[in-house]
C-alpha cells in the first residue's frame, strides 16, 4: 500500500511498518467496525456524523467502545497532520482485539484503534458527466435479522461476493435486493431513483447501511422543499425510473447511466434532477466545511 500513512493505538507507522497480530479478532473473524470519510482543504467532511455512526455500529455488534469521540478525533487529526495531504481519505477501524481463537470473546480484551490515510480517491470526470453502469446481482444483501447492514462492520464478504458477480458482466459495481426482493443498497454506496420529479431511496427497514451522505442529502432536499421519500422498492421501480444515482462519502453523488439492460441516458443532462441534486449537495457541503471545527 503505497502513498498511505497509518496509526495504531496512537503511534504513527509507514504502511510497511504497520503490523497487527494475526490473533486479532478483526483479522480472524472480521470482528471489527470502521468508518470512512474524506477531507477537502484540510476540513473533515461530516465528521461528527461519522463519530456517531461509529458508536452506533459498536452498539450493534455488542462492542463497548474503549475510545471516546475525543480520543478518536485526536488520533485522526494527529495522523492527518502527519500525512499532510489537503484532500485525504481516512479509514478508522476498531477491532475487538487480540484473544484466544474462540468465537466467544473473552472479557477484558483490549480493543485496537487503527487508522489509515491516503490521498482522497480521484474519480474521472466521465463518472460524473455520464455515470456508471451497475448490475443488480443475484447475491442478496445479508438479512438485517442475521447481520444488520446498518452496522458498518469489518466483515464485507457479502459485498465482495456481490461486486465480484457484477464484474463478470463488466459492470462498475453491484446493487443488492433483500430476501423479499426489495432493493437495498450497493456494495459501498446507497442508491436512489427519480420518477416524475419525485426522489426516492430504499427505506432503512429493507436492511441497508444508513449512509451519512444519504442522511445529509435527505436533509438538504427537505430543507429545499423537494419531494423526497424513503420507500420499500423493487427492481421494477428502478427499471421504470427516469433517473438513478448513488451516494457515498468518497463519491458524493454519482449518476447511473445503466442498470442491467435498462439504459437511462448517454450523457447526464444539465436539466436532470440528478444534476440539480449534485449542485445542491455540493453547495451544502461547502457551507458545512466552512463551519466544521474538524480542521487539521
Ligand atoms: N462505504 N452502504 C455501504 C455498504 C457502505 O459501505 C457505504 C460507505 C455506504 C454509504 O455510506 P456513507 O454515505 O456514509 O459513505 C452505503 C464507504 C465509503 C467505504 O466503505 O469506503
Amino acid at each position: 500500500m503505497k502513498g498511505a500513512l497509518t496509526l495504531i493505538n496512537g503511534n504513527i507507522y509507514s504502511p510497511e511498518e504497520a503490523k497487527i497480530s494475526i490473533f486479532d479478532r478483526g483479522f480472524l473473524f472480521g470482528d471489527s467496525i470502521y468508518e470512512v470519510t474524506i477531507s477537502h482543504d484540510r476540513k473533515l467532511l461530516f465528521f461528527d456524523e461519522h463519530l456517531s455512526r461509529f458508536q452506533r455500529s459498536a452498539k450493534l455488534i455488542g462492542l463497548d467502545l474503549d475510545f471516546t469521540k475525543e480520543i478518536i478525533t485526536e488520533n485522526a487529526i494527529k495522523l492527518l497532520q502527519a500525512f499532510n495531504e489537503e484532500n485525504a481519505y481516512i479509514r478508522m477501524i476498531v477491532t475487538r482485539g487480540i484473544d484466544e481463537i474462540a468465537l466467544n470473546p473473552s472479557n477484558n480484551i483490549k480493543q485496537n484503534l487503527i487508522m489509515i490515510t491516503k490521498k482522497a480517491p480521484f474519480y474521472e470526470s466521465i463518472l460524473y458527466d455520464k455515470g456508471i453502469y451497475l448490475n443488480l446481482v443475484e447475491r442478496k444483501r445479508n438479512d438485517k435479522e442475521a447481520l444488520d447492514p446498518n452496522a458498518k462492520s469489518g466483515n464485507y464478504l457479502n459485498n465482495i461476493l456481490a461486486i465480484k458477480e457484477a464484474k463478470k458482466s463488466n459492470a462498475y459495481d453491484a446493487i443488492m435486493e433483500n430476501q423479499k426482493g426489495e432493493v437495498t443498497e450497493g456494495t459501498t454506496f446507497n442508491i436512489w431513483f427519480i420518477k416524475n420529479k419525485q426522489i426516492f431511496t430504499p427505506h432503512a427497514k429493507s436492511g441497508l447501511l444508513e449512509g451519512i451522505t444519504r442522511a445529509k442529502l435527505l436533509e438538504f432536499c427537505r430543507n429545499a422543499k423537494l419531494d423526497v421519500q424513503e420507500v420499500t422498492c423493487t427492481k421494477e421501480d428502478f427499471y421504470n425510473a427516469d433517473e438513478v444515482f448513488i451516494t457515498s462519502s468518497t463519491k458524493g453523488i454519482m449518476p447511473v447511466y445503466q442498470l442491467n439492460s435498462r439504459v437511462y441516458h448517454e450523457k447526464l443532462s444539465d436539466n436532470s434532477i440528478t444534476k440539480k441534486l449534485m449542485n445542491l449537495y455540493n453547495e451544502n457541503v461547502k457551507v458545512h466545511l466552512n463551519e466544521t471545527p474538524y480542521i487539521f
